[in-house]
């Protein structure tokens, strides 16, 4: 049984959770492949809201393997405390058992955090991301399958920690790391951990080899991507399909499906540039009915129209099978919707996102519009939504004018909408094949 892939199409935060945890349904493993607790997902289960930086959102489903893959970069303190939490309301502890920490998966240690503390520009999570996959490149980084040949070695702990001290020093901070707390702290995140580090590629080649059906989970979105994205304001990690295979350690042939999530508007946190953000009553209208606020930080999300110059880059880099439109209803009870269908940059009209952040910045969009439809309460579209599942009508269900806008996207895209989001409960996604 093959393999699929679901990525976030635009600056992430498309509610990409929410269809992991549908299509968990039918799959025996969950995979998290690159970033880290810098992804949030909210899953609402009817008046239970979880929501998860690290645990895969398959972690509902309980017959369903959970696999946080080489390429992630893993803060085993937030790991314990969504564990702990998991528990709590399930009375499950899954490591081990279900959920299993690759060997070649990266640390963050609360150096990286010291490091990433220190970012003025980006507007990264502080979450020690990039510090961490910085020390990975540099080949210095620590990795879960190498804690067993660190954690009597009393050198290992005084070089690291001068090396670390050496570095906060030089960038101006003032936390320190004391070589006696690094060794107790990587002591406990061994034996936190020892049942459930394990060789996770090679789990996965045998399972889809047995047939089993795995979904690799993306974090972030493909604007955010280190090479592919808006360049510097991005993550530090390859958000894309070309590594959603590798950073799980198995190959690309395995995979027959590519759902891009695509927010029916447009959202970006933290800085850089973006076309279509809306500063006015529209922008806030998006903001207030779509709760537009980070999961990880709690930041206020920028809003803007739907962009195709944006989507079309990243179908590009992606070859998405399929969309998954999410948050259609928080468009509802606006006259007009736009789509913005090409940039003016410096009086000229250009049809592919530019590589140089400076001159995005600069980039004016061109739009197209069609006509709104009206507001229903979350009530109202989760009833549409059961309805047209039930009854088999598809798209047929929604609005004229949605449906509408849905295939103008489709023809701008040439990429069929496979599902669309109308509500945050599990039920309210409208599937269209
Ligand atoms: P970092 O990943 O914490 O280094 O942050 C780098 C950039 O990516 C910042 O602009 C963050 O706001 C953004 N970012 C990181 N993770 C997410 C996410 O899951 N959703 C949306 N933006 C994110």
């Amino acid at each position: 049984m093959p393999a699929t892939i679901i990525l976030g199409s635009q600056w992430g935060d498309e509610g990409k959770g929410k269809l992991v945890d549908r299509l968990a349904e039918q799959a025996t493993w969950v995979v998290r492949f690159q970033g880290g607790n810098n992804a949030g997902h909210t899953v609402v289960l009817g008046d239970q809201v979880l929501k998860f930086h690290l645990l895969p959102s398959g972690i509902t489903r309980k017959e369903c393997n959970l696999i946080l893959g080489d390429g992630m970069v893993i803060d085993p303190w937030v790991l314990d405390t969504e564990l702990k939490g998991w528990e709590e309301s399930s009375g499950e502890d899954p490591s081990g058992d279900r959920l299993f920490v690759s060997e070649r998966a990266h640390i963050i240690l609360p150096y990286h955090r010291y490091m990433d503390s220190l970012d003025k520009k980006i507007g990264t999570t502080g979450r020690g991301i990039g510090p961490t996959y910085a020390d990975k490149i540099n080949r210095i980084g620590l990795r879960f399958g190498d804690l067993a040949e660190v954690i009597d070695d009393s050198h290992w702990a005084s070089s690291t920690a001068e090396r670390m001290n050496a570095a906060l020093e030089a960038v101006g901070s003032k936390d320190r790391v004391n070589a006696s707390d690094l060794a107790s702290e990587v002591k406990w995140i061994f034996e936190r951990y020892q049942s459930a580090i394990a060789p996770t590629g090679v789990m996965l080649d045998n399972a889809l080899k047995l047939g089993e059906r795995v979904i690799l989970e993306g974090a972030q979105g493909c604007l955010l991507d280190i090479d592919q994205g808006t360049y510097p304001f991005v993550t530090s990690s390859v958000t894309s399909r070309g590594n959603a295979t590798h950073g799980a350690g198995i190959h690309p042939g395995h995979v027959d499906e590519v759902i891009g999530i695509t927010k029916a508007y447009i959202t970006r946190v933290g800085n850089g540039g973006m076309p279509t953000e809306l500063e006015d009553e529209i922008g806030h209208h998006l903001g207030t009915i779509g709760h537009e606020f980070g999961t990880t930080t709690g930041r206020k999300r920028r809003c803007g129209w739907f962009d195709a110059v944006v989507m079309r880059h990243a179908q590009r880099i992606n070859g998405f099978t399929g969309l998954a439109l999410t948050k259609l209803d928080v468009l509802g009870g606006l006259e007009e919707i736009k789509i913005c269908v090409a940039y003016e940059l410096d009086g000229k009209e250009i049809h592919e996102m530019p590589s140089s952040a400076t001159a995005l910045e600069r980039c004016k969009p061109i739009y197209v519009s069609t006509p709104g439809f009206p507001a229903h309460s979350l009530d109202e579209w989760l009833d549409i939504a059961k309805a047209a599942n039930r009854d088999g009508k598809g798209i047929n269900a929604l609005p004229a004018a949605a449906q509408n806008y849905i295939r103008q996207l489709e023809g701008l895209l040439g990429v069929p909408v496979t599902s669309v989001g109308v509500g945050p409960d599990r039920d309210a996604t409208i599937d269209l094949v």
